[in-house]
């Protein structure tokens, strides 16, 4: 029998509102938000900065034996986790539409997989974490206490995520962010190593029609619980 790790997994595809959850449910229970898409992201910009295309593998694995990166928490529950590359703050540049399909891309290479999936179980290990992606109950901490599955109809997705940007004070085009994510749904759950998908344990919880603060009340029931 796996061991029952004090980790709360929370997968999901994109703009289903994972990370506002994550966020809450950590600061609820005291444990430390894990943000595993902002690593993926963090990846995808250095390629970016080095001008490497995501799919080239040889040129990618330099990169990945120099990655200098730190997680930070996030100042407070309403705030994204913040991530120092190379000494740098780049919260704000690995959160654009460029970086999402780019992170996406890269997400998809094992050399980047394995390296991440290691990095994210060191910082577990301790358990009291809530690790926030696609594959963190079925790869990363398979031996999870609570997993969840947070899902929504992609038109609902796209119209938070347009929200979301211009609130930001981003120009944003609803009907290509719609694209982007049957898009990247498409990319994560098809490909062959750690696909995007329901741990057969998750809980499984629809967000279309309810808040942010109902799937957290949800969540925190099945973790007082269980
Ligand atoms: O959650 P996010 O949008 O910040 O994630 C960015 C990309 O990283 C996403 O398209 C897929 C990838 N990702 C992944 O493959 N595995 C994870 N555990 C988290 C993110």
């Amino acid at each position: 029998m796996s061991e029952r790790l004090e980790v709360v997994t929370i997968d999901g595809p994109s703009g289903v509102g994972k990370s506002t959850v994550s966020r809450k449910v950590a600061a609820k229970l005291g444990f430390t938000y894990l943000d595993t898409g902002a690593m993926y992201r963090a990846v995808a910009l250095k390629c970016r900065l080095a001008g490497i295309d995501a799919g080239d593998e040889p040129s990618l694995l330099p990169i990945l034996a120099s990655l200098d990166m730190q997680l930070l928490p996030a100042v407070s529950a309403d705030d994204d986790a913040e991530v120092i590359l190379d000494g740098n703050n780049v919260s704000d540049q690995i959160r654009t539409q460029e970086i999402s399909m780019l992170a996406s891309a890269v997400s998809a290479l094992k050399p980047v997989r394995d390296i991440l999936t290691k990095k994210q179980q060191e910082m577990g290990r301790q358990g009291r974490v809530v690790a926030e992606g696609r594959d963190t109950g079925t790869v990363v901490f398979p031996g999870a206490a609570w997993k969840f599955y947070l899902d929504a109809a992609p038109g609902e997705r796209a119209r938070r995520r347009v929200e979301q940007m211009r609130k930001k004070g981003q120009e944003v085009d609803e009907q290509q962010i719609l694209a982007q994510i049957i898009q990247r749904d498409r990319d994560d759950s098809e490909r062959t190593i750690a696909p995007l998908k329901a741990a057969p344990d998750a809980v499984y919880i629809d967000s279309t029609t309810i808040g942010p603060d109902e799937v957290v009340a949800l969540v925190l029931e099945v973790v007082r619980h269980k």
